[in-house]
């Protein structure tokens, strides 16, 4: 019986969040939509991840505009990547502006809703996969398993995370292999007991990274995996996702065929070949990276090592770069094993890389820790997966009393939508009022008050959900932006 493979392309998010830095904009993905539509994709992952981030940094494009483009264009499913209660923000956000954001991502046209959490712990994706479950127009929701490696994990440690995202009530799961650490006949077994014991769709999201991609997909295939993410040709392998046209051929013919037309592909291939050649030229990219299978030691996620080796060059440290692949591990450890991916990654690197600087001057490790790797030692962003060493917790100083046992009570005290509608209509007015203020306050403060408040009313009212939402995750980037596109 034919039971043909699906397959999400990732070529519009993770192909060029992996290889291109995030940089392409909507005008190169325009001329190729409807193509891509017709090819009978499972699902076009085009949103979410760090093309919120870079629309509003690098690109001067509003993401919410992006979206309402690429969905007036595609009848297929557009999927987005959400990091569960992190958004697609670094830090942890009210329950109210988590539903907010899901609500309108929804509204604008998001299809699958992938969702994750760095540390698995489900407390952090509770409120958003509820949100996307109760969103009208009834997306598809999908619950992930981080994927790592540690003595901490087993692949029954994934099929039970498995078995609770069921509960709550996710439409699939997604094995997602940020670093590409899945080894061929290890996805094979996971997929098979997932399968066996899960009963949902099972998709699996790898990178090329170490170089297991496509073996690694054959397994799972085999073992009756029913979706796999591919990018195109242009935009594939490396630290990015194992060729879509590859796949397909590699299937003609088989029970598991994908029915797709690979040479509907040749066209957009070459489209996407130009744009990469644009990006790269325009941001000065390489373009590519080899693959290494060190990184089955190191974890770092490809894009992130470079981040790293910049860090340790600007504190004049990049003799230390061994030192530094061997020290996050070890941070690794220390902190619990959290698996590598946005945030957690950076906290790490961040602390691996303080530990380097540290140690070169003479001083133990732990001597200087940023507050977020603080935040992450004491359970602010949730468990991580085996206990934070009581030594570093000490070496840090961290006080019993400082321990996070419920990450939810923390979430709860953070800023809601009112708040950050407030705080940015605030930053409006002053600006609007910054003439008049002086001649008002010499006049009588009150008076210059009085206007202010009644501004500020007018002002909170006319805000759009989705600035307030731009605002909240990304408050400087935003507001450079609005003041750079006349909105403020
Ligand atoms: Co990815």
């Amino acid at each position: 019986m034919a039971n043909p493979v699906k397959i999400t392309e990732t070529v519009l998010r993770d192909a060029h969040q992996s290889l291109l830095a995030t940089r392409m904009r909507i005008g190169q993905m325009l001329p190729m939509l409807e193509s891509l539509d017709k090819i009978g994709y499972n699902a076009l992952e085009a949103w979410g991840g760090a093309t919120y981030d870079s629309c509003l940094r690098f690109l001067n494009e509003d993401p919410w505009e992006r979206l309402d483009t690429l969905k007036k264009h595609l009848k297929t499913p557009i999927q987005m990547l959400l990091r569960g209660q992190n958004l697609l923000g670094y830090n942890h956000y009210s329950d109210d502006v988590v539903r907010a954001f899901v609500r309108q991502a929804s509204a604008h046209g998001v299809g699958v809703f992938r969702i994750f959490d760095a540390l698995n712990d489900v407390t952090n994706l509770k409120t958003a996969i509820s949100a996307a479950l109760e969103a009208p127009e009834k997306p598809h929701v999908q619950g992930c398993l981080v994927y790592t490696i540690s003595e901490f994990h087993t692949n029954q440690t994934f099929v039970d995370l498995a078995k609770v995202l069921k509960d709550m009530g996710v439409h699939s799961i997604c094995i997602k292999d940020m670093s590409g650490l899945l080894k061929p006949y290890v996805a094979e077994d996971l997929v098979k007991k997932l399968k066996e014991q899960v009963g949902l769709p099972i998709e699996l999201h790898t990178h090329y990274t170490s170089g297991f991609g496509s073996m690694t997909y054959m397994k799972a295939i085999e073992a009756g995996v029913d979706i796999i993410d591919c990018a195109l040709s242009p935009l594939a392998n490396d630290t990015s996702q194992p060729c879509t046209e590859t796949m397909v051929a590699t299937l003609e013919g088989t029970e598991r065929d994908t029915g797709l037309d690979r040479q509907a592909m040749d066209p957009i291939a070459k489209h996407f070949l130009g744009v990469k050649k644009e990006i790269m030229k325009e941001f000065n990219l390489p373009g590519y990276f080899d693959v290494n299978p060190k990184v089955l030691d190191f974890q770092i996620p490809g894009g992130m090592l470079s981040n790293m080796v910049n860090q340790l060059k600007e504190m004049g440290a990049a003799d230390k770069y061994q030192e530094l692949l061997d020290e996050m591990p070890r941070v690794r450890a220390d902190l619990g094993y959290p698996p590598l991916v946005t945030p957690s990654s950076q906290i790490v690197g961040t602390m691996a890389t303080m530990n380097v600087i540290m140690q070169a001057n003479g001083q133990p490790r732990y001597t200087m820790v940023p507050n977020e790797v603080r935040d992450l030692a004491r359970g602010k962003f949730g468990k991580t997966p085996a206990p934070v060493k009581p030594e570093v917790l000490k070496a840090m100083k961290i006080k019993p009393e400082e321990m996070v046992t419920d990450c939810a009570v923390e979430d709860a005290k953070a800023p809601t939508m009112d708040d950050f509608r407030k705080e940015l209509a605030g930053k409006k007015v002053d600006l609007k009022l910054a003439s008049i203020r002086s001649q008002l306050d010499s006049v009588d403060p009150a008076i210059f008050e009085q206007v202010r408040a009644s501004q500020l009313e007018k002002v909170m009212a006319e805000i759009p959900e989705e600035d307030v939402l731009s605002y909240a995750l990304f408050p400087q980037v935003a507001e450079a932006f609005f003041k750079a596109n006349g909105r403020m």
